[in-house]
């Protein structure tokens, strides 16, 4: 049984007073009772800060990125355990707009990857193909070619360790989301790499996540999905009330 994730990536939003605000008119929304696991994807700035205000609500916090050594002379960036330290219990990795806009090389998610699974911090690996890469027939081997690469080497001890985002770039902040049948296609394509390299059994505890303009108007379509297992939400995320009804719909 693959529990329903709900994850909101808040890219680069919100202050830290605002983030406060969505904390606590989440919280006065959402049902006593929900047997989804939610998860908020924060700016670094607001981890700690968000941490207590989240659980309180029962919702879990994730960061966005992460870089692959411990410590030490890397100006700039944050290691899995500084995440640990703040309270994070998953990490978004390779998302399409650091590979497309900061230029994150397959390469250097393999390393992210394999930081967070060494430290203990779930990550959330996106992937997913562009629209021209769609239209020429390209989808699956694009999606099998950057799985294969983000896992080179990644022993996987059990399924709940490992979240994979199935994101198509061309439905990421767009509006036009994949259709739900589209999107269990290669959902289950993914479950299939993943059993082929690590076997049935870890394979049908990955929990695999559509991603790309999901919204209140769409997410049944996606829930409906054998293969989907919860979703990876942008734009709808930042409003605590389109979130909590998103969570409600699921
Ligand atoms: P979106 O973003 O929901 O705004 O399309 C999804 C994502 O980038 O994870």
């Amino acid at each position: 049984m693959r529990i329903p994730l709900i994850a909101g990536n808040w890219k680069m939003n919100k202050t830290i007073g605002e983030a406060r605000a969505f904390a606590r008119e989440l919280h006065s929304l959402l049902p006593d009772h929900t047997a989804v696991q939610m998860l908020v994807c924060p700016p670094f700035t607001m981890l700690y800060e968000l941490h207590g205000l989240l659980a309180e609500a029962g919702i879990q916090l994730g960061a966005q990125d992460l870089f692959w050594e411990d410590n030490g002379p890397y100006t700039g960036e944050i290691s899995a355990a500084m995440l640990i330290d703040t309270g994070c219990s998953h990490v978004i990795i390779g998302h399409s707009e650091r590979r497309q806009v900061i230029g994150e090389t397959d390469a250097a998610v393999n390393k992210k990857l394999t930081a967070a699974c060494r430290v203990g911090i779930i990550p959330i690996l996106c992937i997913g193909e562009t629209l021209e890469e769609r239209k020429a027939g390209q989808a699956e081997k694009i999606v099998s070619k950057q799985m294969d690469l983000a896992l080179q080497g990644l022993a996987l001890e059990q399924g709940e360790k490992l979240v994979i985002a199935y994101e198509p770039i061309w439905a990421i902040g767009t509006g036009i989301n994949a259709s739900g049948q589209d999107a269990q296609q290669m959902s289950r394509f993914i479950r299939q790499l993943l059993v082929n390299k690590y076997g049935p059994a870890i394979a049908g505890s990955v929990r695999v996540l559509y991603g790309g303009s999901v919204k209140e108007d769409n997410i049944e379509e996606f829930m409906q999905q054998e293969d989907i297992d919860g979703a990876l939400i942008g734009g709808a995320s930042l409003n605590a009330a389109s979130y909590a009804n998103i969570v409600r719909l699921v």
